[in-house]
């Protein structure tokens, strides 16, 4: 891996939850694994007034709490933290703007950072139009090789349905250009969501069959086991659909349905990706009654303990028709994947916390060996598991020994943490250190988040006028409204059930 330029990441909402859990303790990570350049520092940007041993005394305890090495090398600590500053601003101060960039001018002379810049909004999405225009009035949005690069990182969510996604693209190329704009999903980050790339096209074996010949259908899960953990304020304005579907969700669709990329460029692969999410089947009329379900959290026991409904969580309007859960059922349309269904789910207070791709090949054009209780036909799949225990698991069918041709399902079964000196890691340090190496491969394009925008709307619509639309309840630790269960309608075929089937696998499962 070649290292990157020396710059200075400023992170705007460093007060935040996001900079403190996971941003600053990613980039410790990667200054113990030595990927920092040589010169690098970090500059917290927020109205909070902190002095930079403050923040750096905060930070030490984000970095103890949640990062990756930092148990391991507490003594690193130390050294790292002199790297870290702050600076007070308030967003809508042009003046602050002006002492923004006399501190970069300083810590460019202090460190040697040569003025590359990469911004990270890590802030309320009501301040992505004003913090680059203060940017660009104040010239530090402008590149040159005198001048060293600027780069801007966005956090999701990336705008509020279509109009607003499509109105925040024109105003942030109003200040930067397509090629500075780094719209982060941090599922495109995670080790295994990229391994799909390689599992797909690094083997000879899997792609032959990975089409509409021989896949029966596609299953794609991310379940939480968790509830809105006092994001409620945040969460009554986003749901399901918005925090989850638009973005991580589609994204993940995209990766295993595009075509092959040409090379393994930032533009190839996104070219494809966006393919994907074109082609996807505006949903019908039929399709928003029937094929896409939402759910709200209702309050129950969990793990023994009672947890309130959604609607009595702070923050949260006690009639709120927010979703907690999503399934639906669609189709790609293009050669590859037609009449192949795709189903998606996501919750919170799920039973487990599991992110999974399943593969479900069809099954063989005649069965051989109907008597058996054991196996059922439709037993060949691949799962990718993103998370947790990352890793594959390719079931299929063998002959029990002994009389008789008694068949039943085994695993082949891979996991990650077996492979010797394997460091996972974060979602956030590989994305960090691609886009201070100016690669946008894992980050989403501004044309694939209005695509998928325009997919998710006509849901949007109808929840919010349509009086008919329904909300289904269903009891925290549960797997979700029954209803869903009708989304896979073929008998015998149910959505995989990852506690039972974790269990079965012996993968680690939170129950
Ligand atoms: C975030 C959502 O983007 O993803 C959260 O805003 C969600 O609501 C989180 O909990 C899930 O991410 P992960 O990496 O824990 O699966």
């Amino acid at each position: 891996m070649t290292k990157p330029d020396n710059h200075i990441l400023v992170i705007f909402g460093a007060s935040g939850d996001l900079t403190y859990r996971k941003l600053v303790p990613a980039l410790f990570d990667l200054f113990v694994q030595k990927s920092l350049p040589e010169n690098s520092a970090i500059l917290g940007v927020s109205r909070t007034k902190l002095s930079d041993a403050a923040f750096r005394e905060k930070m030490k305890m984000g970095i103890l709490k949640f990062s990756n090495l930092g148990k391991d090398h507490e003594d690193k600590i130390d050294a790292f933290l002199p790297q870290v500053f702050y600076q007070p601003l308030n967003t809508f101060e042009a003046d602050d703007y002006i002492h923004l960039k006399e501190r970069l001018g300083k810590i460019d002379a202090e460190c040697g950072t040569e003025g590359n810049y990469l911004y990270y909004l890590s802030t309320p999405p009501s301040l992505y139009k004003i913090i680059p225009e203060n940017l660009a009035q104040h010239k530090l949005n402008r590149q040159a090789s005198n001048t060293g690069w600027k780069r801007i990182i966005i956090e999701k969510p990336f705008g509020y349905d279509l109009k607003t996604g499509k109105a925040l693209n024109k105003d942030l190329l109003k200040f930067f250009k397509e090629d500075q704009l780094y719209r982060i999903d941090h599922y495109l980050g995670k080790e295994t969501v990229q391994n799909l790339l390689v599992t797909r096209f690094a083997n000879g074996i899997f792609e032959p069959l990975w089409n509409r010949n021989y896949i029966h259908h596609v299953e794609i899960t991310t379940s939480e086991s968790i509830g809105v953990e006092g994001r409620g304020g945040y969460y009554e304005g986003s749901g399901a659909l918005r925090d989850m579907v638009q973005n991580h969700l589609l994204q993940v669709t995209a990766l295993v349905a595009m075509e092959p990329p040409t090379t393994i460029e930032a533009a190839s692969i996104r070219n494809e990706r966006i393919k994907v999410l074109q082609s996807l089947r505006p949903l019908t009329k039929h399709d928003l009654e029937h094929n896409v379900i939402r759910g709200q959290y209702t309050a129950a026991k969990v793990r023994g303990k009672q947890v309130i409904g959604y609607r009595e969580e702070e923050g949260v309007d006690p009639d709120s028709r927010t979703e907690t859960y999503v399934a639906m059922k669609f189709h790609i349309d293009n050669w590859r994947w037609g009449g192949v269904p795709f189903y998606i789910r996501t919750g919170k207070f799920l039973p487990t916390r599991v992110s999974e791709v399943v593969i479900h090949f069809k099954p063989t054009p005649q069965s051989l060996f109907v008597d058996n209780k054991d196996f059922c036909n439709d037993g060949n799949i691949l799962v990718i598991r993103i998370q947790p225990d990352e890793g594959m698991l390719l079931k299929f069918g063998v002959k029990i020994p002994g009389a008789g041709f008694q068949v039943k399902n085994v695993n082949m079964n891979f996991h990650y943490s077996d492979l010797q000196e394997t460091y996972v890691p974060s979602a956030y340090e590989r994305l960090l250190l691609d886009a201070m190496n100016g690669d946008a491969t894992l980050y989403a394009r501004g044309d694939a988040v209005e695509t998928a925008w325009n997919f998710v709307q006509p849901i949007i619509d109808y929840w919010e006028n349509d009086p008919e639309a329904k909300l289904h309840g269903y009891p925290a630790g549960s797997w979700g409204p029954d209803v869903a269960d009708q989304l896979i309608e073929q008998k015998e075929i149910t959505w995989r059930y990852p506690c039972k089937n974790l269990a079965e696998d012996g993968i680690y499962c939170e129950l």
